[in-house]
């Protein structure tokens, strides 16, 4: 445990202003500083930073905290860590009882200390290497490009990293990737390759991509996942172009190295690239952390339409209201890097102006599969886009936008509206409107009740303070202990005239309009979708409610949750419901 006399010295020492402009560019106005909220979209600020009172608020979401906080919700850092940050930062040693400290942290540090190291060693061997600053030249690359992105070279050597670290038997490099043993022969991992390094969020190098120098196989080699590298959580250039992207409101995600690096050369400094996978939904959740506007670009060819469509995939789900994806495609044979070398900043950065929507691109594609332009195409149409609709967990308003999109082509009613026929649609007010968006609680109650022995799979629910959690946890606790009321009759007989009455007569009707109106209840992906939404939820209300506090007024029972809740947070969107089988 960090004792709270040093937390207190800590967030004396700390500005907060500096720590927040770092990731998020604050303007001066009156006595306090001003941004776009990064936690939820926005266009005109209500983020205020206070220089006197150390603390953030936001107007628009209620958001709020201290640096600690800003770091934890804004950076993803866990508590510990962004205590180091901070102290580390400001020249201060975080005091070790030896309690908390976690064996893996030393090792850790010292992983990134060597990368750190062979980083450096090849930074330097560039300046040296005529043959890579040849081959850069001839690519088009400046000098002060290839500095901003710390490019270096691996010489042709099989020990050259011993030249760079005391100790060329050190485990760490093993580890860490740079030097493989094979058969008691130790050999550097990268031998006359550009380096390219791959910076965490915090500018750490934690993994390295080599390219070959003119033809050869592979083109790049990268680093294998080591303990500080995954690669479907990194992007390429998240750290040099943070503030690019967040200055610029969007962020461009390209496939390759050589495209970030050639588009920050020619001013379009909000790339990113993918290390080589296809888009994670984890990369997709990051990007979206950052900024509201988000372009992927491909190759215009086959291969390009095929990663496209595994984005869209991989986006969907993660995709909240009021975020936007496009997509862009490139003329034939081109890649972002040669593109913008030939035609220049202004022509690409209007490729992004008009990249395709999300939902086009979605529509476009199903509807050239299933050509609705018979009665078959069109009942083919709704069966090929409603599975992508059903995803859409976290973007309501925009999954109900495309259902009218789908009726407007097809012709036929689906989804949400064939829930609810005609003469049962309720008048438009609050209420009302609450009912059409069903809550998530609504929407887990309504699942198990179609499938009871889910409710095996299901963690305990931590009820929060809003009614419709709370109640939903009291149901579930009822139901664990009397398994004959999953019947929907006897729950509702049950429940009669008791504070969850509504609750449940909407997840029952809910699930009884589905039974009879269609034949094709996704009751497992509702589950999911409608679970990981109520564990964010109670993972953001504990971070948030803990935010505001000094930390001697927080029991160490609660701060233990609060560290619960942050982890529960960063785990995957599934996470609480054991898949099927
Ligand atoms: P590309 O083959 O499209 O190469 O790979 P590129 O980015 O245009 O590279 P240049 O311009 O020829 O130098 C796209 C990305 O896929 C990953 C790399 O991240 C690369 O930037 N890749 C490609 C690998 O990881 N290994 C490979 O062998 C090839
Ligand atoms: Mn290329």
């Amino acid at each position: 445990m960090i004792p709270q006399d040093f937390i207190h010295q800590l967030l004396d020492r700390v500005d907060i202003v500096d720590v927040i402009d770092r990731y998020v560019p604050l303007k001066k106005k009156g006595a306090n500083y001003m941004a776009c909220c990064p936690f939820h979209g926005e266009k005109t600020p209500s983020f205020t930073v206070s220089p006197t009172k150390q603390f953030y608020h936001c107007f628009g979401c209620g958001a709020h905290g201290t640096a600690i906080s800003f770091l934890m919700e804004h950076a993803g850092m866990g508590f510990v860590e962004a205590v180091k940050e901070l102290a580390e930062r400001n020249g201060m040693t975080v005091p070790d009882d030896g309690q908390q400290a976690r064996p893996e942290d030393g090792r850790r540090d010292h992983l990134v200390e060597v990368m750190e190291k062979a980083a450096q060693h090849y930074k330097g061997l560039l300046k040296t290497s005529t043959k890579a600053i040849d081959y850069l030249k001839g690519r088009g690359l400046e000098g002060k490009t290839a500095a901003a992105f710390g490019l270096g070279y691996a010489p042709d050597e099989w020990q050259g990293l011993a030249a760079a670290v005391a100790d060329y038997h050190d485990p760490a490099l093993e580890e860490s990737g740079l030097v493989i043993v094979n058969e008691g022969k130790r050999y550097d991992r990268f031998r006359d390759r550009v380096m390219f390094p791959i910076r965490s969020e915090r500018g750490r190098v934690i993994a390295f991509g080599g390219r070959v120098i003119g033809q050869g196989e592979p083109k790049y080699l990268n680093s294998p996942e080591t303990p500080l590298f995954h690669k479907g959580r990194e992007l390429y250039g998240l750290f040099e172009n943070r503030r690019g992207i967040q200055q610029a409101g969007r962020a461009v995600v390209v496939e390759g190295y050589m495209d970030v690096v050639m588009l920050a050369q020619h001013g379009v400094n909000n790339a990113l690239a993918t290390l080589g996978t296809a888009i994670t939904p984890e990369h997709v959740t990051k990007i979206f952390k950052l900024v509201d506007d988000v372009v992927f670009a491909f190759d215009g060819d086959n291969a390009g339409r095929k990663a496209a469509w595994r984005a869209l995939e991989n986006s969907l789900p993660q995709l909240p209201d009021g975020k936007r994806a496009t997509f862009l495609f490139l003329p034939q044979g081109e890649d972002p890097d040669s593109y913008v070398r030939q035609a220049g900043h202004d022509a690409f950065e209007k490729l992004c102006d008009e990249a395709r929507p999300l939902s086009d691109f979605l529509f476009d594609e199903l509807s050239a599969k299933a050509e609705p332009t018979t009665p078959e195409g069109k009942v083919r149409l709704v069966k090929l886009v409603e599975p992508y609709l059903n995803q859409m967990a976290k973007a309501p308003l925009l999954a109900r936008s495309l259902r009218q999109r789908l009726t407007a082509l097809s012709g036929l009613s689906t989804g949400e509206e064939r829930r609810r026929p005609a003469g049962n649609r309720p008048v438009r007010t609050v209420s009302a409107n609450r009912a059409v968006q069903a809550s998530p609680a609504r929407i887990v109650l309504q699942a198990l009740l179609h499938k009871p022995e889910r409710l095996g799979n299901l963690a305990e629910l931590t009820p929060g303070d809003e009614v419709d959690t709370a109640q939903l946890a009291a149901v579930l606790a009822v139901l664990r202990e009397h398994p004959e009321l999953t019947d929907v009759n006897r729950l509702e007989a049950f429940y009669k005239g008791r504070p969850e009455e509504v609750l449940v007569r909407e997840a029952a009707a809910g699930l009884l309009e589905w039974l009879t109106l269609s034949d094709d209840y996704d009751s497992e992906a509702d589950l999911r979708g409608a679970w990981a939404t109520l564990i964010e939820q109670s993972a953001r209300r504990q971070v948030h409610a803990f935010a505001g506090k000094k930390l001697s007024d927080i029991s160490p029972e609660d701060r233990a949750n609060y560290m619960a809740a942050l982890k529960e947070k960063k785990l995957d969107r599934l996470s609480g419901v054991k898949p099927e089988r």
